[in-house]
Order: structure tokens, then sequence, then C-alpha cells
């Protein structure tokens, strides 16, 4: 892919690293690609970061065409920086790209997009234990066309923000709500995808976790509301009676990496783990008669992020003594160890850039 450069004669100054948080700050660069039926993508581009132009009809803005990715780069002790299964969030964005009709990107084209934009602003990646540069390609239809006639012109842009945990409590246990009033998704819809659309379904509920004094929402399913799907911005696992348990993929919840990959770490350890249905009465009977042992978001952003306690119904369930468990210990120290260059990567789940 032929990639033009447009250097940013006014760079911007990297925060002190213990003062990253998540998310908000930006490296000198972006990535933009369009797309047309006619042209399919071209004009790949390496610009400064800064904003996009739209015209007021694109459809994105009316119709939430947009779908988006979240990965990271890390730097080593040697100075190297690695990508963490990058071909993985390339089949993602297809899959979701698929669902709301929006055009998608050659695999190969997607983690070469990606390494350049990360190669270009390769000071951004933070060096401190915990940090990385999380990496948000997106995609979404520019049409300027208000009926609904599919989707022929789109952007895919990548930005790059240097960044340390996604929760101000670090490693420390957050507390999260079970929700039972809204939903995020159903079966048939887009629960499956990383759409914007499903972050904007959970805002309310969101708002309403926060104000009580809770991280995010863990979400019950749309059609019985029966069922723990997962929370906010992370799939879930429990640690039940010795076996670690984590909602199946059933068309509604994320296929998250970091899930694939726990589970795959987990098999490889033969700990006892399994993918199924598993009931808000399951759990909150084992949270009531001491069997839920552990709880622990996984996600890209989170990494590992254990719950403390889990607020249903208006009761509050402690676990753990709000303490990180072993397992999710054991999880983020294989998970971050690889990723970081610190333990072996006997799966070829790194890639240099
Ligand atoms: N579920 C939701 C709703 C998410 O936003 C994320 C974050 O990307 C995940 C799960 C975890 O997915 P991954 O591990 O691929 O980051
Ligand atoms: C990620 O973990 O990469 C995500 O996309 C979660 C996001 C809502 C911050």
């Amino acid at each position: 892919m032929q990639i033009s450069f447009t250097k940013n004669t006014n760079p911007g100054k990297m925060p002190p690293e213990n003062k990253l948080g998540f998310g908000s700050i930006f490296s000198d660069h972006m990535f933009v690609m369009d797309y047309t039926d006619e042209k399919n993508w071209h004009n790949a581009r390496i610009i400064p970061y800064g904003n996009i132009s739209l015209n007021p009809a694109a459809s994105v803005l009316h119709y939430a065409n947009e779908v988006f990715e979240g990965m990271k780069a890390y730097r080593w002790a040697d100075g190297s920086i690695h990508l963490f299964r990058p071909y993985e969030n390339a089949n993602r964005i297809n899959i979701s790209a698929e669902r709301i009709g929006l055009p998608q990107i050659p695999v190969d084209m997607f983690v070469e997009a990606v390494k350049a934009v990360v190669k270009v602003d390769e000071s951004w990646v933070p060096h401190s234990e915990g940090t990385s540069l999380y990496i948000r390609p997106f995609l979404f239809s520019t049409d300027p066309e208000l009926a609904l006639h599919g989707i022929h012109q789109a952007q895919f842009v990548i930005i790059l923000s240097p960044s340390a945990s996604y929760f101000a409590e670090g490693l420390k246990p957050v507390k999260i709500m079970l929700e039972t009033e809204d939903v995020r998704a159903v079966r048939g819809g887009t629960g499956y995808t990383k759409c914007g659309g499903n972050y904007a379904a959970s805002n309310r509920a969101g708002d309403k976790a926060m104000e009580k004094g809770y991280s995010q929402v863990l979400w019950l399913d749309g059609v019985e509301r029966k069922y723990i799907e997962e929370v906010g911005a992370m799939n879930i696992m429990f640690k039940i009676d010795g076996v670690a348990v984590t909602p199946a993929l059933n068309g509604s919840i994320l296929g998250g990496i970091t899930r694939k990959s726990c589970v795959e770490l987990l098999k490889s350890w033969n700990f006892p783990v399994e993918e199924r249905l598993l009931s808000v009465d399951e759990l909150i009977g084992a949270a009531q008669n001491g069997k839920l042992e552990e709880a622990f978001g996984i996600g890209t952003a989170a990494v590992i992020a254990p719950v403390g306690a889990l607020s249903y119904k208006d009761r509050e369930y402690m676990i753990n003594d709000f303490k990180i468990g072993p397992l999710a210990q054991k999880l983020y120290d294989e998970l971050t160890g690889i990723q970081w260059g610190k333990k072996p990567d006997n799966y070829g789940w790194t890639e240099n850039i």
C-alpha cells in the first residue's frame, strides 16, 4: 500500500507518564484512508493529528454507521515496539463492518496501516510499567445522503493515545452494578460487533451506575434478562467453586481478544474453564454461599480489572474481600508479561512493528 506522509510541524509534548490516564492525550499523527464504491480504498495518508471535516449530511452523523477497534502497542525493555494479536482486530473490524454494511478492509492493509502510523509516532509509546500506546482504528460512512440507500463512501482513521490504566483504580478492585432495566444488545442485533451504537445504548445505565458509585454496568441478556453477558467496556470472568466461568459468545456479546487469550492461557494451564450460559441466579447464589471466589473484567483497555463488589437489586455483594484474587493476578502477570516482552511468547501473539 502507498501511504503518503505529511509531517506535523507543530508537534505536541508527551505529559509525564504518571499523568497519562486513559484516552485523552493524542500523538502527533493519524492515519486516514478513503473509500468509494468506484475507487475502493484509496488515498492512504499519515497526516498531522487534527479535526476531520465532514459534510453535515454524512450518514454516520445521522445513522451511526461506525465501527471501531481497540488495541495497544507496547514498548519492551530493549526499546522495540510490539502489537498484540493485531490480526484478530483486523478480522473483528471486518465482522463489525459486515454487520453495519460498511466496506471491509483487507486484513493486511489494516495491520500495515497500524504499524505505519505507530512507527511514525513511536516516540509516543510510553516507557513506564503499566503504560502503552492505545490504538483506536475506526471506520465510518461519509455518504452525504439522508435517504437510506446503503453505504457507498467511507473513511478509515487510526488515532493513537498514550495511556495508562483504563480505571483510575489501576489493578485495585472496581465496583460494578448489574443492570436490570436497560439492555445493551440482543441476539440478531449488533451486540457481537464493536459499533458505536452499542456504547450509545449503554450510556444511560452507565451514568446511573456512576452516580451510585459504580465504575461500570454488568449487562444481562436482552431477551430474558436472566443471563450474564459482559461489562460496559470489557468481558467478564468469574471463578466459581474452583472453575473459571465466562459467558459463552451467543451473538450479543463482543468476542474479546483478551477473553480469547485468557481462555487459551487457562486451557494451557489445565485450569478448568467453561464458556457457557451463566444465570444471574446462579451467580448471586454463588455469591451468597461463598462459592464466588473471584470476578474480573477482561479487555484491552482495562486488561484485567478485578471486581471487588457487585450490586444487584440494591444489595451489594463483596467478592474476595475486595482484593485481587490469585487467578486474576496470574492471568494479569502472564498476559502483560507476554505483551511487555518479559515472558516468552509461546503463541506468536506479539508482532514487532
Ligand atoms: N466487551 C466490550 C463491550 C468492549 O468494549 C471490549 C473492549 O474492547 C471488550 C468486551 C473486550 O474486548 P478486547 O479484549 O478485544 O479488547
Ligand atoms: C477497548 O478495551 O479497547 C475498548 O474499546 C473499550 C472502550 C470502551 C474504552
